[in-house]
Formats: C-alpha cells, structure tokens, sequence
C-alpha cells in the first residue's frame, strides 16, 4: 500500500497559526499614491522623494540611461551618473571615496565580508540592523555580540584579541532612534589598531554639519580607519546604497565584495534620484535642522503627556507599547484617525519592547505635528 506523500509545507499552517496567536502576525498594504494619511511611518526624513526636482531627475535618468542599468557594475552597470554619485557622496560626507549598490543591505554584507576574513574578530552592537547582522553571519569571523552602546565591552572584547578587528555598528539605532557614541568607539578602536565601520542609515541627511551624517558630526570623516555605509531610501528619498571611505578599502571592495560584483547595478533612475536630493540637501542646508526639530517636538508633547519615549538623537520618536497586540491596535486605530505610524514588535525588536515607531520629518507643519500627537495621546493603551 502506497504512504500519501508527506505534504512539504505543512509545517507552515503550525506557524502562521502560532504567529497569529501571539499577536505577531504581518500583512502588507499596498498605500495609494495620494494616501490621505499622515505619514510619520516613512523614513523619507527631508520630505524629498516626492519633491520635483527629485522625481524630475529620476525621469530624466531613465529616459537618458534605460530603466534597469542592464547589468552588474563591473560589467555594463556603471554609467556616468554612477560615478558623479559616487563622487558627490565621498566629497559631501568628507570620506576619498565612495562605492554605490543596490541597496544599503548590499553595502552593509559588502563592507562586512569584505573586511573580515576567517579568524578575523567582529565586534557587533547587539541591537544592530539586521543587515549587519547578516554580515557578521556571512564573513564567518568570529563575531562578538556586546551589549548595546557599551564602549567599555568593545574594549574588553578588542583586548582579549591580537588579530585583525573591525567593529561595526549602527550611528543611529533604527528601533529607539539613539545615536551611538561614535567618538569613544573610535578611540577604542584606534588603540587596538582595529577598523571602525558605521551604518549611518539613520544619520546621512539628518545629523551632522548640512545633514553630513554622524561620522561628520563625530569627527570621524576621511578618518584612515573609519568606513562607513549609507543608504540612498531614506533622507536621499531614492533606493540604493554606498560604503564610503579610503580609497584602497573601496577598491578592495570593488574586487572581492560579493554583493557588489554579482549584482545588477543601482537603476539609473533610483542613481538620478539620490544625485538630485543630495544637490537639493548642499543647497539648502536647513532641512536637517528642521527634522530634528520636528523629533524634538513629538517627543516633548508625548512624554509631557506622560508617554515613554526616549529623547530622539535624530529623526525616530519611538514610543513604548505594553505588548505587541497593544502596539497593533494603538497603530490601527491611529490608522482609522488619519496617522500612519510604524509597529516594531519581535522579532524586530531586540529587546522583546513593542513601540510605536513616529518618524519626523523636515516637511511636516505645526498643524500636522499637533495632528498627529493629539492622535497618539488620544489613542493611547491603558499601561502606555
Ligand atoms: C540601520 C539600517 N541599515 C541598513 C538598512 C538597509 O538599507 P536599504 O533599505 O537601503 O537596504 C536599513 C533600512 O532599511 C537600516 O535601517
């Protein structure tokens, strides 16, 4: 008698059903090109991915160059506008060079494999963006977690250690919005003859001297040690990424990162984009002012009105939930009052905390903030 053959995906209904149960659960919903909704959910910092001279550019790029670069960079991907954008990121952030990829995922697993080897040791924040993480995994060094912001661990991880090291992480932790206290790493660093490399996702546009980002703004730019990595979709309002830092890194990086070399380059659109914003952040130089302003503001009113939010260190207003279900709700009845903010809930979190996610930018007004803190007072869970 034949067995029924075992069905491959069964195990799947268990999970989906245990996501569910523990309030875990994700859709998507694909928003409406003129959403009503307030957006403090977007990472779109400087109000940029919409503005004329962004877009128009982005047009301009495709028509001129193709909608797809057609291959990987080596090979047919490079056009003039990938070099002018990459010069223009080094020259703005103060670093000598610059390497553009597809996504400021692709820059992180690029700068971590390619500067670590086998045996080399990998100091990493524990509440790193997952895509540091997932280069720590990749490199196969050996990687040492420390605990969050503590200078002092990386020390003593860095001690016990007498060959090639690079410590990594965030310059501003996406989940709490807090900046990381870049100038003491780098002394720890730099006395242990180790490689410092930021992710200044959460920095570029928004911290530092005109929006240079937080390795600027740490004294940290065109340091001989320091590498850094950007992404172009938040502040730059485009999609895409880049490592900056000594010429000679990014030129290894040029010849041995995997995630550069087998992948198609950067849309010559997405490219156009992240030029014309950043031509739009030099000239007008206020914009960063602005979004830390407006984080300020959340933060003051919200916890004025007895909510738990940490001070923002640049554009996240992240505010405590009691549980992950609490969280859902608090966000879908903001979504019913005409707010979109974001959920962060494990495993996204690495604390286990579910918050509310407020994302401030340069372009909301003072009716809008009052808007939306107004919203989120009202809506607030008992144990907020
Ligand atoms: C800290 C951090 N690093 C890297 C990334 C990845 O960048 P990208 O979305 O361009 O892949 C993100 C977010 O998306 C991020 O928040």
């Amino acid at each position: 008698m034949s067995v029924p053959p075992r069905d491959p995906f069964g195990w799947l209904d268990d999970a989906a059903e245990q996501r569910r149960r523990a309030g875990l659960a994700r859709t998507l919903r694909p928003r409406p090109a003129d959403s009503p909704l307030l957006d403090l959910a977007g990472n779109d910092y400087l109000g940029l991915s919409r503005h004329p001279g962004v877009t128009g550019a982005a047009a301009a790029a495709a028509r001129r160059w193709g909608a797809g670069s057609t291959g990987s960079r080596l090979v047919t991907g490079s056009t003039a506008l990938h070099a002018e954008l990459e010069e223009a990121l080094a020259e703005f952030c103060g670093f000598e060079a610059a390497l553009v990829l597809s996504s400021g995922y692709a820059a992180n697993l690029a700068a971590v494999t390619a500067l670590t080897a086998p045996g080399t040791l990998l100091v990493s924040d524990a509440a790193n963006h997952a895509s540091l993480i997932d280069g720590c995994r990749l490199s196969r060094a050996d990687t040492a977690v420390v605990p969050h912001a503590d200078t002092d661990a990386v020390r003593k991880a860095l001690d016990a250690h007498d060959r090639r090291a690079v410590a990594v992480s965030d310059s501003v932790f996406s989940v709490d919005g807090d900046a990381a206290p870049l100038p003491a790493l780098a002394a720890a660093c730099r006395e242990h003859g180790a490689a410092l490399l930021v992710d200044d996702a959460h920095g570029l546009g928004v911290l530092g001297d005109g929006g240079r980002g937080g390795p600027y703004a740490a004294g940290l730019a065109g340091a001989y040690d320091t590498v850094v990595t950007v992404t172009l979709s938040k502040s730059l309002g485009s999609q895409g990424g880049a490592v900056l830092g000594p010429r000679r890194v990014i030129e290894h990086l040029l010849n041995t990162a995997r995630t550069f070399i087998f992948d198609t380059g950067l849309a010559p659109a997405a490219t156009g984009a992240a030029l014309a914003a950043l031509r739009l952040l030099r000239g007008e130089p206020d914009r960063p002012d602005r979004v830390r302003g407006v984080a300020a503001e959340l933060h003051r009113r919200l916890t004025g009105a007895g909510l738990t939010a940490r001070a923002p260190d640049a554009a996240v207003v992240s505010v405590r939930a009691p549980s992950p279900e609490a969280a859902v709700r608090w966000a879908a009845d903001l979504r019913t009052e005409g707010i979109a903010v974001g959920c962060f809930r494990p495993p996204s979190v690495p604390d286990g905390v579910s918050r509310l996610r407020l994302t401030a930018r340069a372009d909301l007004d003072a009716e809008q903030v009052g808007r939306a803190v107004e919203a989120v007072i009202r809506t607030a869970p008992r144990g907020a």
